[in-house]
């Protein structure tokens, strides 16, 4: 077994994917939505005894390597590594880092390592008097600074010393996002100086990137975040969801705030999942990852002005996503970082409790908007929220949450209906149908039973090689692709087949493979001996009367000798068959 083996024996797909994905036991497989396309209804399929997935959905499947590679998006090479570390396997050295995008990307990685540990030094040194009287005037424990690993960049390019010493080169150092050059001579110099540093993970907890505070008096952003790099992409990231991840699919919820500070302050309060948006718009590619470990988000933006129109447009992405979303906005102009250290955890944990569903929100925005005393202002709230109420899937409840929100808001609910009706389009979910052949239900069973079963194999694929009886099935090309996988590897995998499967046959297989459990190994075998005499007596019926007519045809012919041979031959086989196909 190679070292790849080695590791996709130890890694158990369920439990991998299981970790990005809510998995259901449904059948013999796992269900759930699928991670890389949007979709309401699970299509997303997990197969323990194959260690396979497959989306029927939008098509994707493989193995766990392929599921790690596409949710990380991590070539093949570090999605062995990261699965290796994970099972506390040793990486053969040959293959580490084979192309150079996983070599900039692991060289990234260890920048940020080390870059983590030095602003961490610096905070703790004597250099981060300071920066320590700020965390604590914040009121941050050091429990939390440990926690999420905050330090202090120094303002005497102490990074950049350090890289050089370890012998990044200039190009690597440029591209870690960590170092800047100044235009005018080309000078390195640090990035991040004089900042409260808050490293930013991805969800497998790789320091991908940082943020960095300003503690000046006049350094100006407030914030300053590292650049696109090979690891980071800032739109596909959410800041804490490494440690969110888990209490998310315990609470079935995530909370979405705004800063860096305010996933600090909630988690201080207890509640674990709490991520945020690093400084950009939310993005429908984080909203599907937070929707891969809860179905209901509450949006706490900060109550101010940009914060609700964070909010609204917040709501919109979700909603097209497919999540249920609450919002909280909390009192007297407070953050949840500062609400908080005013009202204690308890009391926003209450709050959060409590958030009601975003429609509410929506309605008291509107009420703001327009003068609720004229009908004109009432249908104009009303128009106001349509559009979020239209992006609710299922129809029922958009019709009810229709009319909740006229009720709300006042406003006549035959009033509601009208423009419901004049604006409601069904929306209705695209599924990719995988194309349908017409298999023989005896080519499918035979086709599951060897995907099943090294042992049903064995037995039966020379049998089935020897007879010729393949090229007469309508799936002669996935029986003659596993004879030929089973004479150069005989113990390969489902994976092993499905690569060298085309589209069309790599459907029919997904689709064998996840149908109906079938039963053990005793079973299997029976059916299979079973169906194996069937095709074996079909061919021999078909031998004889091929040899009868070759015979007929030399005897019109006038060879007689070949016409001899031939009814010896065919004597032969008559005998063979008397005794049975089977007992050779
Ligand atoms: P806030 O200004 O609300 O910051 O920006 P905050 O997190 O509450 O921090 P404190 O409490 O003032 O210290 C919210 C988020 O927007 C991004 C950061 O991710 C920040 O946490 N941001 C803000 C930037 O990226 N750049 C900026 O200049 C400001
Ligand atoms: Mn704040």
């Amino acid at each position: 077994m190679d070292f790849k083996d080695q590791v996709k024996e130890a890694s158990d797909i369920v439990r991998v994917i299981g970790e990005y994905v809510r998995l259901k036991k449904m059948g013999p497989s796992y269900k759930g939505l699928c991670p890389f396309h949007n979709e309401k209804t699970p299509s997303f399929n997990v197969h323990a005894a194959q260690q396979y997935f497959k989306c029927f959905g939008c098509g994707i499947g493989g193995d766990v390597f392929k599921f790690v590679q596409e949710i990380e998006h991590i070539s093949f090479f570090e999605a062995l590594k990261l699965l290796a570390d994970r099972n506390g396997m040793q990486m053969p050295k040959r293959n580490e880092f084979v192309d150079p995008d996983a070599k900039a990307r692991g060289s990234i990685e260890d920048m940020n390592g080390l870059a983590a540990q030095l602003f961490r030094n610096n905070l703790i040194s004597t250099m981060g008097a300071d920066a320590r009287a700020y965390l604590t005037k914040r009121g941050l424990s050091w429990e939390m600074v440990e926690q999420f690993g905050l330090g202090l960049s120094d303002r005497n390019s102490g990074l950049l010393k350090l890289l050089q010493q370890q012998g990044y080169s200039n190009e690597q150092l440029e591209t870690s996002g960590l170092i800047s050059k100044r235009e005018s001579d080309g000078r390195l110099f640090d990035k991040f100086r004089g900042r409260l540093m808050f490293p930013i993970h991805n969800e497998s907890g790789k320091i991908i990137a940082f943020g960095g505070r300003a503690l000046a008096e006049g350094d100006e952003p407030k914030y300053l975040n590292s650049p696109a790099t090979p690891l980071y992409e800032k739109s596909s990231v959410l800041y804490n969801l490494n440690r969110a991840k888990n209490a998310a699919r315990k609470f079935e919820r995530m909370v979405l705030v705004e800063g860096y500070m305010d996933v600090i302050g909630v988690f201080a309060a207890g509640v674990e999942e709490v991520v945020a948006s690093c400084g950009t718009a939310l993005t429908a590619k984080q909203v599907r990852m937070m929707r891969r470990m809860a179905s209901r988000i509450v949006v706490n933006f900060d109550p101010d002005p940009a914060g609700r129109n964070a909010t609204e447009k917040s709501i919109l992405i979700m909603l097209e996503e497919g999540v249920e979303v609450a919002v909280l906005e909390l009192e007297d102009g407070l953050d949840p970082d500062e609400y908080v250290k005013k009202f204690g955890a308890e009391v926003y944990r209450n709050k959060l409790e409590q958030a009601g569903n975003y429609f509410y929100w929506l309605a008291d925005r509107a009420r703001g908007h327009f003068d609720m005393r004229t009908g004109e202002g009432k249908v104009k709230a009303f128009q106001f929220l349509l559009p979020s109420i239209q992006k609710i899937p299922e129809k029922i409840r958009r019709a009810t949450v229709a009319s909740d929100v006229a009720g709300y808001l006042g406003i006549e609910a035959s009033l509601v209906l009208d423009e419901f009706k004049r604006a409601a389009v069904d929306r209705k979910e695209q599924v990719l149908q995988v194309p349908s052949r017409t298999v023989p239900h005896a080519e499918k069973l035979l086709l599951r039973l060897l995907a099943a079963s090294t042992e049903v194999r064995q037995v039966m694929l020379p049998r089935l090689a020897s007879m010729g009886a393949i090229g007469g099935f309508t799936t002669h090309s996935i029986f003659e692709t596993m004879v030929h996988l089973h004479e150069n590897q005989p113990d390969f995998n489902f994976h092993d087949l499905e690569a060298r499967l085309d589209e069309n046959d790599r459907g029919l297989m997904a689709e064998l493979v996840f149908a109906d459990e079938i039963g053990n190994e005793a079973v299997l075998m029976d059916q299979a001996e079973h169906f194996l005499k069937r095709l074996e007596e079909d061919a021999q019926r078909t031998r004889l009367s091929e040899v009868k007519a070759r015979i007929k045809a030399a005897e019109r012919a006038g060879n007689i000798d070949d016409a001899i041979r031939l009814t010896e031959e065919y004597t032969k086989l008559e005998n063979l068959n008397r005794k049975g196909p089977a007992s050779r």
